[in-house]
């Protein structure tokens, strides 16, 4: 049994003077569902494209399962089983909604697509595509090309393409941010599915109620630094915490 299935120990990343992930050492437990939270500019998208491999850190490491991917690349790392946390740009937006998945199904099967159309499994593959459409309530709009979809569309075509992928961890970062209100439950819904699956996930989010009702952990970040740790409702009673917001975000 691994104790913590991500490991970041004195993390660090500086760009130019300014330290915008400062020493942070973080253990995540398996099946865990982990929120992290901090004011604008706190290092949070940073800390995840350090995880990630987006970007490299100056210093620090990061264990994933006892190993030490501190200086492996971004796809290295994908196949290992550490999330990735998609951008929009990783979404081909000429290609169909359903295309887009079913090459992320694809690639994780290791099938290319030169060799597509002689092998048997192509069909399997649009199934589960069409199977993971309907996890992120996009089933109606995967014959569209995935330029015509609105934000909130494209963030659910993004998370089921990390899922196509089938990480070990999920690295989030702000599924929700530009979605239309309305929009809104539906991840909350697909997030609660994924925790209930006994997921590890890690979830950058603004939305504090999301986070104080989907979260085994909350961790706070405030100037790059690690402020706080523990259980949602210890956090937020967390003076420190609280001040670090002034007030503001919890009311
Ligand atoms: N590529 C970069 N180059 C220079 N500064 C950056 C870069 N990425 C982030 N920063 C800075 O690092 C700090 C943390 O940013 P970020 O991780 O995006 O914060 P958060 O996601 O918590 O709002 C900010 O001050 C931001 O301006
Ligand atoms: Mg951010």
């Amino acid at each position: 049994m691994i104790e913590s299935i991500i490991r970041t120990q004195e993390l660090t990343i500086r760009f130019g003077g300014h330290t915008a992930v400062d020493h942070v050492s973080l253990d995540i437990a398996p099946h865990t569902f982990t929120s992290i939270i901090g004011p604008n500019g706190a290092g949070k998208t940073t800390f995840l494209n350090l995880l990630s491999g987006l970007l490299l850190s100056s210093s620090g490491q990061i264990l994933f399962k006892d190993q030490d991917v501190t200086k492996l690349p971004a796809h290295r790392r994908v196949r290992l089983g550490m999330g990735r946390s998609f951008q929009i740009t990783n979404v081909f937006p000429n290609l169909t909604v359903l295309e887009n998945v079913r090459l992320a199904v694809q690639a994780k099967a290791g099938v290319h697509y030169q060799l597509l159309h002689h092998h048997r499994k192509y069909s399997e593959f649009i199934d589960k595509a069409i199977a993971l459409l309907e996890t992120v309530y996009l089933c109606g709009k995967s014959e569209q090309p995935a330029s015509s979809l609105a934000h909130g569309d494209k963030r659910k075509l993004e998370l089921a393409i990390i899922l196509a992928l089938e990480p070990e961890v999920l690295l989030l970062d702000e599924p929700t941010a530009g979605m239309a209100v309305e929009e809104v439950p539906a991840i909350l819904d697909l997030l609660t599915r994924l925790k209930a699956d006994s997921r590890t996930i890690l979830l950058v989010e603004h939305k504090i109620d999301m986070v104080m009702s989907l979260s085994d952990v909350v961790v706070v970040l405030a100037n790059g630094k690690l402020l706080a740790k523990g259980e949602p409702q210890q956090i937020m009673e967390n003076e420190q915490v609280q001040a670090a917001y002034l007030g503001g975000v919890f009311q």
